[in-house]
C-alpha cells in the first residue's frame, strides 16, 4: 500500500469476500486468501482520516537486569515468583 501510494496510486484493504470464489478465480485451492488490495488511480483526494497516536499503540516493557548468578530469562518483571 505504501509503495502504491508513493507511485500516486490508491489502494484499499478488502477483507470481506468469498474465500472459495477467490480461490476459484485464481485456480489456487491450496491458498487461503486473507485480503484483497484493489489498486487504481484515485478519482478524489480525500483529507487524511484521524489516526491513533503511536503512544496509544506501542508499549515498551522494560525488565530490570537480572541479579548476578541468575539468567533472568524465565521471569518477567512484575510476575509472581
Ligand atoms: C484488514 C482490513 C480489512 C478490511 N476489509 C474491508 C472490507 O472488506 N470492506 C470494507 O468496506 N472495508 C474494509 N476495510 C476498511 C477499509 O479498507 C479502510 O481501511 C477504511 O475504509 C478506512 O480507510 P482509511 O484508513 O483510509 O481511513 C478493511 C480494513 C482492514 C485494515
Amino acid at each position: 500500500m505504501l509503495a502504491a501510494t508513493a507511485l500516486g496510486l490508491g489502494t484499499v484493504w478488502v477483507g470481506a469476500f468469498d474465500d472459495a470464489a477467490v480461490q476459484r478465480v485464481l485456480g489456487r485451492h491450496d491458498l487461503l486468501p486473507v485480503a484483497i488490495l484493489p489498486v487504481g488511480y484515485p478519482a478524489e483526494e480525500p483529507e487524511p482520516t484521524r489516526r491513533r497516536s503511536l503512544a496509544d499503540l506501542v508499549h515498551e516493557i522494560v525488565r530490570p537486569a537480572a541479579p548476578a548468578g541468575e539468567t533472568g530469562v524465565s521471569r518477567m518483571s512484575g510476575m509472581p515468583r
